[in-house]
């Protein structure tokens, strides 16, 4: 196996180690927004993934998938429970997206996390060629980018996080606040979604380092004083790949599916569609709460309306997912109990994660598209739905507090924690005028026609190759 001029590290590589059902192994799509943007991203280009692939306690040796040159990173047992389970998925998760869960703090976490960024760290740079570029991927990872610099001097260091940098208020919060900052700024480029994480982090750098901190630069300084490099923060707003997802909209045997989605749901007048993985971040229980107040007062009456509510697994061993499942899993089956019929069903909750051939037939097949996060980095789902709708109908719902809203100004936007708003929203998304609904979705379009993922990382790129040249002078 060669040396690489270009790695990519991530937790998770974009493809799942699991048994398949004859006893075999195979391999299954990673979930969540950060795969679905860097797959085709690493699929165009040449380079290395480095990454977990999803199984415990298990080694594997690099190898080839779908075009990608993989290099697997094993964690223990332990450490899945310790470094993903808890400090990346108890403890930073929550504390990034607004604290909507508690975080917890244990020093064992931290000291699984160090640990295995310090492994992560060690795959890449044993993989990188001289005055290679790597690009290490949120915020499970944020230590990576310092141990790196420190074994690997020569090396170009990009770093995205693809979820919210808090604020410094609630940033304080964790006990290692100050390592955290110092692990990013081993990075040359630190790339954020939004320009309010990219100034949050910046206020931060700030506040707990007293880093000196100009235009969005910030001068690391090694111990005797002597600045050692500049660090650079910007927004670099991530997306989809675009051509993928319109091709697959054109597909005739993709349309069939979607017309046949709306026949087996008996034709309604409406359909309504939520994509999430089952996070407590997406806002699930608000949207079921409205809609459900909805049916109840009548607004939306069962025969006229189904939603479907995709919800896929994820993080199935951490406490607040299983609490989450159960409280999703009761509204639903106390909306159903209420307000089906014998023949209609007010929600449809599918607990599967589906290929995106699938996805997008259910992005054809629905009127109003539903995405009510509480917080959420960016939400490539409503990205998705916008880049389907090759005609100009169909309404998105999109929260304020996603980083898509930057960007999908004429969504129809809302704060979901307004149940009443939400009420309203979602009842003006089923009567939207066609003309008013085909102006947004127009000027939707456009936007992400222009703002595809293969440029997001490009800018990302070509950013961080004049930044690390800026530097060598
Ligand atoms: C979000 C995160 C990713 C993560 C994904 C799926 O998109 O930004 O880093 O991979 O969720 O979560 P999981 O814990 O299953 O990797």
């Amino acid at each position: 196996h060669g040396l690489s001029d270009f790695l990519v590290v991530s937790n998770r590589l974009p493809v799942d180690r699991v048994s398949t059902d004859d006893g075999g192994d195979g391999w299954r799509r990673s979930p969540g927004g950060l795969v679905t943007a860097l797959a085709p991203v690493m699929a165009s280009r040449d380079g290395a993934w480095v990454g977990w692939h999803g199984a415990p306690d298990e080694n594997l040796a690099p190898f080839h998938h779908e075009n990608m040159d993989l290099i697997p990173v094993p964690l223990s047992n332990d450490e899945v429970e310790l470094y993903y389970e808890g400090f990346s998925n108890s403890t930073l998760w929550p504390l990034y997206h607004d604290v909507i869960a508690p975080p917890e703090f244990h020093r064992t976490w931290w000291d699984a996390y160090r640990k295995v960024n310090r492994r992560f760290a060690e795959a890449a740079a044993g993989a990188a060629a001289q005055n290679a570029t790597v690009w290490v991927q949120d915020y499970q990872l944020q230590l990576v980018p310092r141990y790196l610099r420190q074994l690997r001097p020569d090396l170009r260091i990009g770093f995205f996080n693809h979820i919210p940098f808090p604020p410094p208020e609630i940033f304080a919060q964790l006990p290692w606040r100050q390592a955290i900052i110092n692990g990013l700024l081993g990075a040359d480029l630190i790339g954020f979604q939004r320009p309010g994480d990219t100034a949050n982090f910046l206020r931060s750098a700030r506040r707990f380092l007293g880093a000196s901190v100009k235009a969005q630069q910030v001068h690391v300084g090694d111990a005797d004083g002597a600045i050692s490099h500049i660090a650079r923060a910007e927004p670099f707003p991530i997306s989809i790949d675009v051509g993928q997802i319109q091709e697959l909209a054109a597909r005739p045997d993709i349309i069939a599916r979607s017309q046949q989605i709306r026949e087996d749901l008996g034709n309604p007048k409406t359909i309504l569609l939520g994509v999430d993985r089952l996070d407590y971040t997406k806002g699930i229980t608000h949207r079921l709460k409205a809609y459900g107040e909805l049916l109840h007062d009548g607004v939306i009456k069962v025969e006229d309306a189904a939603l479907i509510q995709v919800a896929s697994p994820s993080r199935e061993r951490v406490e607040s997912y299983r609490l989450l499942r159960e409280e999703v899993e009761g509204m639903v089956g106390r909306l159903n109990g209420q307000f089906d019929t014998i023949l209609n069903t007010a929600v449809r909750y599918l607990h599967h994660s589906y290929p995106v051939e699938e996805m997008v037939a259910l992005y054809l097949a629905s009127d109003v598209m539903l995405v009510t996060s509480l917080r959420d980095g960016m939400n490539l789902v409503a990205k998705e739905y916008v880049a389907a709708r090759a005609d100009n109908t169909g309404a998105l719902v999109l929260s304020e507090f996603t980083g898509a809203a930057d960007q999908l100004k004429q969504a129809l936007l809302v704060n979901p924690h307004d149940i009443d708003g939400l009420k309203a929203i979602i009842t003006r998304a089923i009567n939207l005028p066609p003309r008013e609904a085909s102006r947004r979705m127009r000027s939707m379009r456009k936007q992400i026609l222009a703002h595809d993922v293969q440029r997001w990382s490009s800018d990302f790129l070509s950013t961080l190759a004049n930044e690390a040249v800026r530097d060598d002078r």
